[in-house]
């Protein structure tokens, strides 16, 4: 078991990574706690015994279950069953879980702790780490949320064995964006130490920039092309697969812009690739409605934000040029 931190002074705490971390819950709960909500949904193939009183409570399927009216079903069963702030909830699941039950608990009782036992590769990896939480909108994905950091997390490695393969590669492309924020070597190092080191890589940006001051866009590295592609909709890719797509997008960028040589396009590309992930635009797709999308990002503060490599890393780069962004997306057919 590997047992990482993210330092955030009062509000720092454990992340274990590997198999059978779920089985540690018990010993990860914040002293004192009474009772335990577990939120999780039917389709999770994955039991915890939090070790004292407790009650399940299963919210709907898919992205459609994270919404403001699970958060309103949650808070009221919490109410009837009597969970105060001496108690806690631990969220069994994905991201789509970790996020509404995480921000359910960040409001419910103006605040009750969480630990996440993330059961996918994309929430082991980036979902369940740095407390961001939050729900979708009829007007469009994670608009209402809050930070809250979460007590503990555990990322059992075993259960991602029960993972469907396109589901595991939609991980993947979250894990590949983790070889250019500084993870060395990372498509060689076994799974347990491989999550672990995107982990520690974004425990490291969390504890530097919790709240997206600065430095945490980072971790958005891929994702402006990779939004885009999701609003775009209609494409079939999961959010992973248009990460990847994005950060092939964003080292051809960095090329054209001077900010990186040829062979590092090349080592995103053998990346990318080494994962099985799509490295072309869907056929279908609409170069300028693209663009246009870039510049909806809601990441994006005064015009087109990029992250982008160059000589000293990955950082936020603005890029006015749309033409440029444009013939871009022709490298991607
Ligand atoms: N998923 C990006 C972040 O947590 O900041």
């Amino acid at each position: 078991m590997i047992e990482l931190e993210v330092s955030l002074g009062d509000r720092s705490y454990p992340v274990l990574v590997g198999a059978g971390a779920r089985h540690r819950l018990l010993e990860l709960l914040p002293v004192g706690v009474a009772r335990v909500a577990v939120v999780t949904q039917a389709s999770i193939p994955v039991d915890v015994d939090p070790g004292m009183e407790h009650r399940v409570f299963t919210m709907g399927e898919g992205e459609h279950g994270k919404d403001l009216g699970t958060v309103e079903d949650l808070c009221r069963d919490w109410a009837q069953w009597g969970l105060t702030r001496g108690d806690c909830v631990v969220a069994v699941g994905g991201g789509v879980v970790t996020d509404t039950a995480g921000f359910a608990a960040a409001v419910y009782h103006r605040g009750v702790p969480v630990v996440h036992v993330s059961t996918t590769l994309l929430g082991q990896v980036d979902a369940a780490i740095g407390g961001k939480t939050g729900v979708n909108l009829p007007e469009g994905k994670n608009l209402v949320g809050a930070f809250w950091q979460p007590s503990a997390v555990l990322c059992d490695t075993e259960v991602l064995a029960t993972l469907p393969p396109r589901e595991y590669r939609n991980g993947l492309g979250e894990m590949a964006k983790y070889a250019f924020l500084g993870v060395d070597h990372l498509p060689d190092l076994p799974l347990d130490e491989a999550v672990a080191a995107c982990v520690a890589c974004k425990a490291d940006v969390v504890a530097s920039d919790e709240r997206e001051g600065g430095r945490r866009a980072i971790l958005n590295y891929g994702h402006t092309l990779g939004h885009a592609l999701e609003t775009a909709g209609s494409y079939d890719l999961r959010h992973g697969e248009a990460v990847a797509i994005g950060l092939v997008y964003a080292a051809e960028l960095a090329h054209r812009l001077g900010r990186i040589d040829a062979a590092r396009v090349v080592e995103h590309r053998r990346v990318v690739a080494g994962y099985d992930l799509p490295m072309v635009l869907p056929p279908e797709v609409d170069p300028d409605a693209l663009v246009a999308l870039f510049s909806r990002d809601k990441k994006a503060v005064g015009g087109i934000t990029f992250v982008l490599d160059g000589p000293s890393g990955v950082e936020p780069v603005k890029v006015a040029d749309r033409t440029l962004l444009r013939d871009t997306l022709d490298l991607l057919r």
